[in-house]
């Protein structure tokens, strides 16, 4: 908290107080949330009927018990060698036991140097027996809450880190291509070398083993994680890259596209998907899915397309988020209060959730056979089940997929089913805690409804470096 004497010297801050005053949490009730989003003229879906949700969802072959998922959530909790930690196996059998239909595994990594922390996950031949007994614990956890026939999807995340990689600690990009403002937040100049076509190729073998160790531990499906700036989705946005892997749209989805067919090929098993950024609001010719003339607005045509070939390689679902977490993190992770030392929201946090609504709800009135994980909807509190059964009775989704909110009520679908609705004082409060925890490479979680497992330090840190 900046000291009010602080501020007053200071206008920047005191614009930074205003805009947090401004941005608090003041929709307890819900006429008071609908009434600010007609005074912001946002169209936000709403029903005061949650029954939708709740009810069984087709996914390719398989029938989810609900339409409610909880979306990857890393929280640097895994052993040195990648497996995971008690507290990984204490966050996912908390959400199994809390009844969402679909669990989507965090982001692990696929090789030692493209971890984004040295406690990320990361699965490899020596540690698949203890993914084995993560899923395991998770589904066990689901039948023991919610008895035999209730049978989550389990997929697993695949990354590679690429630009964000911090193995040990400490940045070691991985860039797919030169972006004069991502260069700077990591630190490297227009000489540093980007990833060549040949360790890409290498890359999609390597996807494709660890898909398999995946199937192996008995996941049910991989993502192989295109989204948010991480090396594949920065494939993406690479315009300006030579080779096989950048300049044209085909050349750019490559990268994306041939790990997929190779895993839907090799690993039969397995459902084969992505999470992707549909908009990451970065200025032509180094964004996706940004309008070229102003980046302030999404343009929709490549990401569209890009799900339809996905659909047409097999995937039988999709998720879409957007942003880049450490540019402008408002826009995937609409937030009240800003990581310490970090620029509070430039927009009302409401204004976010609506964009992510929309952009979601585009792509899956345009691909109505492709169920499609929304993403963006924890700022809402317990507002968040009323909003989404809005934008699925309007089919603008199929699943509502929820983040931060996991962290903090991992039992959502549990009490919205027997209760009826969620509870304000158990809901996630956008304050970023979480996110702090992550990027100081703390062990990540609620620190407001998790408290007892999870604190934030005394001292705030300087802003930690992406
Ligand atoms: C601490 C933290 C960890 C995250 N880890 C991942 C991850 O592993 N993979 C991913 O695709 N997104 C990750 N995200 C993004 C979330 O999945 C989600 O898109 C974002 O928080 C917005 O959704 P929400 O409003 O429901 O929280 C993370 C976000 C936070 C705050």
């Amino acid at each position: 908290m900046v000291p009010m004497a602080d501020a007053r010297r200071n206008p920047q801050m005191m614009s930074n107080r205003a805009a947090a005053s401004e941005n608090r949490f003041r929709f307890r009730e819900a006429n008071a949330l609908r009434a600010k989003a007609e005074e912001l003229g946002l169209d936000l879906p709403w029903s005061d009927d949650v029954a939708s949700l709740l009810e069984p969802t087709r996914v390719g072959d398989v029938t989810l018990p609900n339409r409610l998922a909880v979306q990857p959530m890393e929280a640097c909790d895994a052993e040195p060698d990648g497996s995971p930690g008690a507290h990984t196996l204490r966050r996912y059998t908390r959400y199994a036991a809390g009844g969402a239909g679909l669990i989507w595994f965090e982001a692990t990594a696929v090789l030692p140097e493209g971890r984004a922390n040295p406690r990320q996950l990361y699965l490899h031949e020596g540690n698949a027996a203890e993914f084995t007994r993560l899923v395991r614990a998770t589904r066990q956890a689901a039948h023991d809450a919610h008895g035999d026939d209730h049978e989550p999807l389990l997929i697993l995340q695949l990354t590679h880190s690429g630009r964000w990689s911090k193995p040990s600690g400490t940045r070691q990009p991985v860039i797919a291509h030169h972006n004069p403002d991502l260069d700077r937040l990591v630190g490297v100049n227009a000489h540093y070398p980007v990833i060549t076509d040949d360790e890409l190729e290498a890359l999609e073998s390597t996807m494709l083993a660890a898909a398999r160790l995946a199937a192996r531990a008995g996941f049910d499906g991989v993502d192989v994680k295109s989204c948010h700036g991480y090396l594949a989705s920065e494939l993406l946005a690479a315009r300006t890259r030579p080779g096989r892997f950048g300049g044209s749209l085909l050349h750019r989805m490559r990268f994306l596209l041939d790990t997929i067919r190779s895993i839907r090929e090799e690993v039969p098993t397995s459902l084969v998907t992505s999470r992707i950024n549909a908009y990451d609001g970065l200025p032509h010719p180094f964004g996706f899915g940004a309008d070229e003339a102003d980046s302030s607005r999404a343009d929709l045509t490549e990401p569209l397309a890009l799900l339809r070939e996905m659909e047409e390689s097999g995937c039988p679902l999709g998720n879409v988020s957007i942003g880049v977490p450490y540019w402008r993190p408002h826009l995937g992770r609409p937030f009240d209060r800003p990581v310490p030392g970090s620029a509070p929201s430039p927009e009302h946090p409401l204004v976010g959730v609506v964009r992510l609504l929309r952009i979601v709800g585009e792509l899956q009135l345009a691909l109505p056979q492709l169920p499609l994980v929304g993403t963006g909807y924890s700022w809402l509190r317990h507002h968040f089940p009323n909003v989404g059964a809005g934008a699925v009775e309007r089919g603008e989704v199929s699943l509502v997929g929820v983040g931060r909110m996991a962290f903090a009520y991992p039992d959502f679908a549990c009490d919205l089913r027997e209760k009826g609705g969620l509870d304000y004082l158990k809901s996630c409060c956008a304050c970023s805690g979480c996110t702090q925890l992550l990027r100081s490479g703390d062990e990540a979680g609620c620190v407001v409804r998790d408290r007892g497992l999870y604190r934030l330090p005394r001292k705030p840190r300087a802003a930690p470096a992406p």
